[in-house]
């Protein structure tokens, strides 16, 4: 591959959750990627321990999907799909309904987590709505959770910085479950701990406070990721679950992270057993290849929406231009087919246990203050610097960049979530390399 010249203009790029000015004063540039690996812009193999950001399940540019968009945008580059529609569309939607749960298989396209959110949080309202109990608006969220950046994700979300400086315009009727995360109980599970299924009885508290007929849903993330790696307590979402039937409330799983695989399962929903109403898809749904989304629904949702609406009505006032594009639909049906052929989840879940003792034998690493996983996702949470939050994770960060293996972090919190095509010594290389440089982090 020829190497471009080095940009030397970073200054129009107004750049997403990022430190703009420490980003641009020493950038990291990517410049191409294949399978496990980025090369940088200077020429360095850089071992993707993230999946880039928890999407690239099947690994870089994978020749099978490269060619279906190839040959999908010299057919058919753009087609609407309010009043339109184009056969990739709902080829696409019918082999994502084939991996959802039972029941779950009426799909809503998006572009991105963050809208998928937004569009189960509005079907929530539509269904109510449509079965006449208008009244349920109030969403129940939880306290570290991360919805994306929409009014809607924030508002229900709970992360203290994403909220902040809009805190004057989030959505009215929002209330928060307390999170699962202890370090006094839970500290150093290997899966899912075995205390916390009680804290699902806060929703009883939000109940009585707000009452039942007033609540239209509940949303959760069945782990945790962007906010640190937060594992469910064992049997916390069958309580939710159990709590929201009780009180016609709909339950949905922001399954952005874990859809797809990552924990050996197509859905967490799969995984833990617990099914809810709607489930949000992103990440990994053509492998990262082209911005898509996607809203699962409850065929009673559906149905109760649609066939709510006058004959010749739009049922929903809702959706995005680029809803079931052409070219992410092609890369959404070469992806799953992909995922299928290689048997890429079972290969996840079988890879899962040497990931786990792989990351928990960091336990005695520099900082080291917790380490806690899940299927293919594992945190390492660090001793903060005193005064400086964070500053100790993005130094690690930054040098096991340098040393060659890419890892996210979020506050203290290292997250480690590789594609699933990821062999066991890259899973032993990207530890090593993190427990090498934790021995040189201040
Ligand atoms: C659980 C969850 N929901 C929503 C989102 C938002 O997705 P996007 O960045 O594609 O808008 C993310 C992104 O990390 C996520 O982890």
């Amino acid at each position: 591959m020829t190497s471009r010249p080095v940009i030397d203009d970073l200054s129009s790029f107004w750049m997403p959750f990022t430190a703009n000015r420490q980003f641009k004063a020493a950038p990291r540039l990517l410049e191409s990627a294949k399978g496990m690996y980025y090369r940088t812009t200077d020429g360095r193999e850089v071992l993707d321990g993230c999946a880039g950001l928890w999407c690239v399940n099947a690994g870089h540019s994978r020749d099978e999907i490269v060619a279906a968009i190839t040959a999908q945008l010299s057919t058919l580059d753009f087609a609407p799909t309010f009043q339109m529609g184009h056969p990739l569309a709902f080829e696409a939607a019918s082999k994502v309904a084939e991996l959802m749960p039972a029941g779950l298989d009426r799909i809503f396209f998006t572009n991105s987590g963050s809208e998928s959110v937004d569009t189960a949080l509005k079907i929530a309202l539509a269904y109510h709505r449509a079965r006449g109990e208008g009244q349920r608006t109030r969403l129940i969220g939880r306290e570290r959770g991360y919805h994306g950046v929409g009014f809607g994700g924030i508002s229900v979300g709970g992360i203290a910085p994403n909220r902040k400086t809009f805190s004057g315009a989030l959505l009215p009727s929002v209330d928060h479950l307390p999170h699962t995360h202890n370090l006094e109980h839970n500290a150093f599970s290997k899966g899912q701990p075995a205390w916390g299924a009680h804290l699902a009885d806060e929703l009883e508290r939000l109940v009585t406070l707000h009452d039942a007929s007033t609540i239209a849903a509940v949303i959760v993330e069945p782990v945790a990721g962007s906010t640190g790696v937060l594992v469910p307590p064992q049997g916390y979402l069958q309580k939710l679950r159990e709590i929201c039937t009780k009180h016609g409330i709909l339950l949905i799983f922001d399954e952005v992270i874990t859809g797809f695989g990552r924990l050996g399962k197509a859905t967490a929903s799969e995984y833990f057993g617990v099914t809810p109403d709607l489930l949000t898809l992103a990440k990994a749904i053509n492998n990262a290849a082209i911005p898509m989304g996607a809203v699962a629904a409850s065929r009673t949702i559906h149905d109760t929406v649609v066939n709510n609406g006058a004959q010749g009505a739009i049922e929903l006032f809702h959706g995005y231009t680029y809803s079931a594009h052409p070219a992410a639909a092609a890369a959404a049906i070469a992806t799953l087919d992909l995922y299928r052929r290689d048997d890429l989840f079972a290969r996840a879940a079988s890879l899962a246990p040497v990931f786990e003792s792989t990351a928990h034998a960091l336990r005695d690493a520099k900082h080291v203050k917790d380490i806690r996983n899940l299927g293919m996702v594992a945190g390492i949470e660090l001793e903060p610097r005193d005064g400086a939050p964070g500053a100790r994770a993005y130094e690690a960060f930054v040098k096991c960049f340098e040393a060659g293996v890419l890892v996210r972090f979020t506050g203290d919190i290292l997250a480690f979530s590789p594609p699933l095509i990821v062999n066991e010594e890259q899973i032993q290389h990207i530890f090593k390399t993190v427990r090498d440089v934790l021995a040189t982090v201040q």
